[in-house]
């Protein structure tokens, strides 16, 4: 069985994870200091966000040199050493590639400027009057996504930031620049990569105005997108690493092809339909409470058809881009650890790889910031303006931010107690959240029943289990919208989980009776032995059967 459906993947936030030299900034050696920790949970792999040379304009997400280390997080000694001394703990390191697009302050786009002809190829130039861009599309960050030249009479297309300009993947000579950087990582010794918004890299040939939307249509899961994947994956010899597509506005069908082993792309997708349930119509930026029967629909329809057709996925609830699930889809107040634990428990027993992002294993919560000089994120910061322009109020514009910026994930990992929560020894770069106090690693390794140490069980668990790692799901109780439940089938060994999504008391649609089978865990106390008729507030059971 391949590796990385028995792992686990640790997601590590450089900026926001922990500062070994006191500037507020968290850093490389951060990183290795806390490795101890991370072999504490159990996991396998650590993915980290990009360090590489950049402006910093989208927090690394805009590169500006692919071989090099921004000085910020440290120097390429300080990465062999990580490599290293992860690898001494078994501990595999995956880094981040952002191929769609690079900073402006990449020496390609600097040469495209001054009008090489060479390297403007490299990127998406199309001939224009400056009153009018190429194409409607507009950025994911708001705005055009296309920025006028005026010195070459040009527009390049930018899908993200203005500083972020999309590379042109038609043009062999990027696509070969591309393949040197992977090379230069793997002889490096990284195990595995995540491959940045990867599926919006194939452009279409003609560039058109989109009446309906964004744009998005015309390149997401573009024409030429699994041609490319196979190349540079063949060409650089990745097939057996663990690699990961991020995956913007995906279909199943696409995934499919990304992750089954045959099209020999990708080890694993991620999508973000599950984490769009509290999107009106769509919309990020408008408010709704949360569909628990889309939900449980989205997960039931991603995990059984990748299932049928041999794909995998990559299963999550935060990572850098999300604000924090407790906060979403769970309690702040007094559910708050049975609603953190049941949320673990309803992604790390699902058919896929699951991803932990810093700070979810001990439940942290969003920050509630409420003044706009608090956030940092150039997304927040766009939108707060787009929001007002739109005619919301201040307050409510802030409101928004505080549920759905990015920036709520980007805190301060809170390692103690302390003013600095134990990041660093100064003031950190972002604010902390105010409830460090109670949510604190150091807190919760002293606590049998923190939701550290109930991270900590899921993770041994799917070592443990084949039916985790590699069993057959299938759905229960599919009409209940508060309950997401599920089995895993592997042999003769079934796991039943059984998820209580609300903070009410259900009662479930058929009464479970448990004879023969063994309480694995739970997020309250009691032995089962009667059965289970009703679920309590964030109730979560994972029961084994071994008797098929
Ligand atoms: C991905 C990253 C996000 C970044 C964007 C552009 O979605 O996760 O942080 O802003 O790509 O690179
Ligand atoms: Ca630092």
């Amino acid at each position: 069985m391949d590796d990385f459906k028995k792992s686990t993947i640790y997601q590590i936030y450089p900026k926001s994870f922990y500062d070994s030299n006191g500037d507020g900034i968290g850093d490389i050696r951060g990183i290795i200091e806390k490795l101890d920790y991370i072999k504490s949970l159990g996991v396998d792999y650590i993915w980290s966000t990009p360090v590489f040379v950049s402006p910093m304009n989208d927090n690394g997400y805009d590169v500006a040199d692919y071989l090099n280390i921004n000085p910020l997080f440290g120097t390429m000694s300080d990465v062999d050493d990580l490599i290293n001394e992860a690898d001494k703990r078994g501990i595999g390191v995956m880094m981040d590639m952002v191929f769609n697009h690079t900073s402006t302050e990449h020496e390609w786009f600097k040469k495209a400027l001054c009008g090489d002809e060479k390297y403007m190829d490299y990127y998406i130039f199309k001939d224009g009057s400056a009153d009018k861009p190429p194409t409607n599309w507009q950025s994911k960050f708001g705005g055009s996504a296309w920025e006028y030249v005026p010195k070459l009479g040009k527009w390049y297309l930018h899908l993200f930031d203005v500083t972020q300009a999309d590379l042109n993947w038609e043009n062999k000579e990027v696509r070969d620049e591309l393949k040197k950087v992977i090379k230069f990582w793997k002889d490096k010794g990284v195990r595995g990569f995540r491959f940045d918004v990867v599926n919006l890299i194939s452009k279409p040939d003609r560039f058109e105005d989109d009446s309906e939307g964004d744009g998005r249509k015309f390149y997401t899961d573009g024409p030429r997108v699994h041609e490319y994947l196979k190349e540079l994956v063949a060409d650089t010899g990745i097939e057996n690493m663990v690699t990961v597509g991020e995956m913007s506005s995906t279909s199943i069908e696409n995934c499919i092809r990304y992750s089954n082993p045959a099209e020999k792309e990708l080890s694993m997708c991620f999508n973000f339909h599950h984490l769009k349930i509290d999107y009106k119509d769509g919309n990020k930026w408008e408010i709704q409470e949360p569909d628990y029967m889309a939900l449980k629909e989205i997960f039931r329809e991603w995990q059984c058809r990748m299932q049928e057709n041999d794909g995998w996925n990559a299963v999550f609830w935060c990572n850098h881009d999300q604000p924090r699930i407790v906060s979403r889809l769970g309690s702040e107040g007094k559910y708050w650890k049975e609603s953190a634990k049941m949320l673990a428990a309803c992604i790390h027993m699902m058919r896929g790889t699951p991803y932990i992002y810093q700070g979810e294993e001990i439940g942290m919560t969003n920050p509630h910031f409420d003044d706009i000089h608090d956030y940092r994120d150039v997304e927040s910061t766009n939108y707060f303006k787009i929001l007002l322009d739109e005619g919301k109020s201040e307050d409510e514009a802030l409101e928004i931010l505080a549920a759905r910026s990015r920036d709520n994930s980007r805190t301060p990992m809170q390692w103690d107690g302390s003013a600095f929560v134990g990041f660093s020894e100064s003031e950190p770069w972002i604010k902390v959240s105010s409830n460090y106090g109670d949510i604190n690693v150091l807190r919760e390794e002293g606590d049998e029943d923190s939701v550290l140490n109930f991270y900590k069980k899921l993770i041994k668990l799917r070592k443990e289990y084949p039916a985790i790692q590699d069993g057959k799901i299938e759905f229960i109780f599919e009409s209940q919208d508060k309950v997401l439940a599920y089995k895993r089938i592997y042999e003769d060994q079934e796991i039943t989980v059984i998820n209580n999504l609300s903070e009410s008391e259900v009662e479930l649609p058929e009464e479970i009776n448990i004879q023969g089978m063994k309480l694995l865990l739970s997020n309250y106390k009691g032995d089962y032995s009667e059965g289970i008729k009703k679920l309590r507030a964030y109730e979560s059971v994972i029961l084994l059967n071994n008797k098929r």
